[in-house]
Formats: structure tokens, sequence, C-alpha cells
């Protein structure tokens, strides 16, 4: 890698807006999807500014420590790291959440998740209402906290296998201030919390359902996130079935379980849904008009 950091006689100081062109060619030429925008969004935080303000900086030189951390940020980028890992830290439902290479990056199709949950718990179980979320598969803590800032009556009950994870979680929940809502759990699905009091209204599940032979297709920067995070199994389901049947036995009259899934999962969660005995499964789509969200409910359709 040239540019950044050498001596640039010819062409005058290393400023704002030549990096950001450089950077974008070379993050082109090594097959990044959105070159211009990481190269934005890693100079600004790099430079404690947000990306407006790096525009009205377009003329400002970088000093010689500035150009070698960003230099190394660039080879990170280079190397297909995802952008978030490299500046520690990724927004998600207007949060933010401090994330590393111990757990999945929160993505934006995730906020649907927490919008359905959010509608389906306003609706049936008004402010001031007691209200018991789970979230399986916590990750960073970015579900368990989106529900727990829009709710505020809910108490959220966060489980991930992954210690590593759950310590980030606390970290976020922490720092967002809302770790006297959400308590968190080390284990498998809902087995830490079996035989333990109440029963839980609503519960949210974000788990792994990559089908195993799509993982090696998977773009190279998903592939150093967690495989614990996305491995579901030969077909994507081992995870959600065993959920969707642990649950079942937890949820509150009208409750209900919300699972993210992989796009063409829809009718294997319809049957699944009717061999477990919820009254109905509703599908949501995303943006792209894929479906995305699973809504297994106690409660018929229209309730
Ligand atoms: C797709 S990530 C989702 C993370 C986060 N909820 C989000 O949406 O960004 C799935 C999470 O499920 C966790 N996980 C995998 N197997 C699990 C299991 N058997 N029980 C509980 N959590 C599990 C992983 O450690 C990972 O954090």
């Amino acid at each position: 890698m040239t540019g950044p950091g050498r001596a640039s006689e010819d062409a005058g100081p290393w400023t704002v807006l030549r990096l950001i062109r450089w950077t974008t060619g070379f993050f082109e030429s090594r097959g990044v999807d959105t070159p211009r925008l990481d190269a934005e969004v890693l100079l600004a935080d790099l430079l404690g500014l947000d990306r407006v303000r790096l525009y009205m900086n377009f003329d400002r030189p970088l000093n010689a420590d500035e150009l070698a951390a960003f230099r190394a940020r660039v080879r990170r980028r280079a190397a297909r790291e995802p952008v978030a890992y490299i500046t520690g830290r990724k927004e998600f439902y207007s949060l933010t959440f401090r994330v590393g290479p111990e757990v999945l990056v929160p993505r934006p199709e995730t906020e649907l998740l927490v919008e359905e949950t959010v509608r389906l718990a306003r609706k049936r179980w008004p402010a001031g209402e007691p209200l018991r979320i789970l979230d399986l598969g916590t990750g960073c803590g970015a579900v368990a906290a989106a529900l727990a800032s829009e709710l505020d009556q809910a108490r959220i009950f966060a489980i991930d296998i992954s210690a590593p994870a759950l310590a980030l979680a606390r970290l976020n929940a922490e720092a967002l201030g809302l770790a006297d809502r959400i308590r968190f759990f080390e284990g498998d699905l809902t087995s830490p919390l079996e035989g333990q009091g109440p029963g839980f209204h609503l519960a949210a599940a974000n788990l792994p359902y990559v089908p195993r032979p799509a993982l090696d297709d998977l773009a190279p920067e998903v592939r150093r996130e967690p495989r614990l995070a996305l491995d579901g199994g030969p077909e994507g389901l081992d995870l959600i079935r065993r959920a969707a049947t642990r649950v079942r036995p937890l949820l509150e009259p009208r409750g209900a379980l919300l699972l993210e899934i992989w796009p063409t999962h829809g009718p294997a969660l319809t049957a699944l849904g009717e061999t477990l005995n919820y009254a109905s499964v509703r599908l949501a789509k995303d943006l792209a008009a894929r479906d995305r969200v699973a809504i297994l409910d106690t409660a018929g359709n229209g309730d």
C-alpha cells in the first residue's frame, strides 16, 4: 500500500478530501462494497467528527500521527475487516453500541425485529402494565437495549451462550443507562430461566440462521464475525426450531415469539408454528420485500 503517510511533495499535503479520494480508489481495488462511505466513516471516526463535519473540513491537512493511524485503519479495512470492528462501535436503533470480534455487528434489518416487538407490546400491554420480554442470542445487547429504550415498563431477560458477548452487552447496557431493566444470563437458549418465576409476554430472537452450506458464500467481512453467531445448522433452522419449542410454554396468554429469519425460511416457520401449537404465524417483510421476521403468536391473527 502506498499513499497516505508517504511523502507527497508533488500533490501537496494529505487533506481530508485527498485522503477520501485516494482511499476510495484503494478500497474499490480491494473489492470493498461501499468504498467511499467506508473511507469517510473511518476518517471521521479517527478525527472525532461526524460525517457532516468531515465535509466541512475537506481542506484540513492531517498531521503525521493522524496519517499513520489512518493508514493502519485503511490496511485493516482493505483486509476486509468490518468497519465496525475497526471503529469499535455501531449505531443500531439510534443507539450506539460497542462492538468487537466477539459479537455480530448489529444489522439495520434487525431493526424490523425491534419494531414488530414494540408494536405488539404497545398494542397488547399499555404503558404501566408489567411487561417481561426475552431476548435470545443477545450478542452485544442491541435488541435488548433498543426494546428497553422504547418500552419504559419493560424488563428484559437477555440470554447468550457466549460469555465474551455477554460481557460486552453488559457494558453497553450500562453505558446506555438501561442496565437496571436488563438482566443478562449465560446459557443455551431459555435454559438459564427454566423453573424460574413467571412467564414472558414476548420473546424476540435473532439467533444464528444461516444455512451451513451458505456460510462459505458470505462476504469476507461477514466470515470474520463469530461462527457461533451465524451457523444455523444444515438448513439454518436448528436454533430456531429449538427456540420455538422451548419458548412456547414460557409465554403468557396473548404472548408471542418474534424471530428474525433467513428470507427463504418463511414457509418452514409457518409449518413450525402450526406443529408447536401457536395459534397463528405472521411473516413481516423487510425493505427489500423479503420475509425477515416470523411472529409465532399464541393469539390468532387480528388479536
Ligand atoms: C445473529 S447473532 C445476534 C446478536 C444480536 N441479537 C443482534 O441482533 O445483533 C446470534 C447470537 O446468538 C448467540 N447464540 C448462538 N447459539 C446460542 C444458543 N444456543 N443459546 C443462546 N445464544 C446463542 C450467539 O453467541 C450470538 O451472539
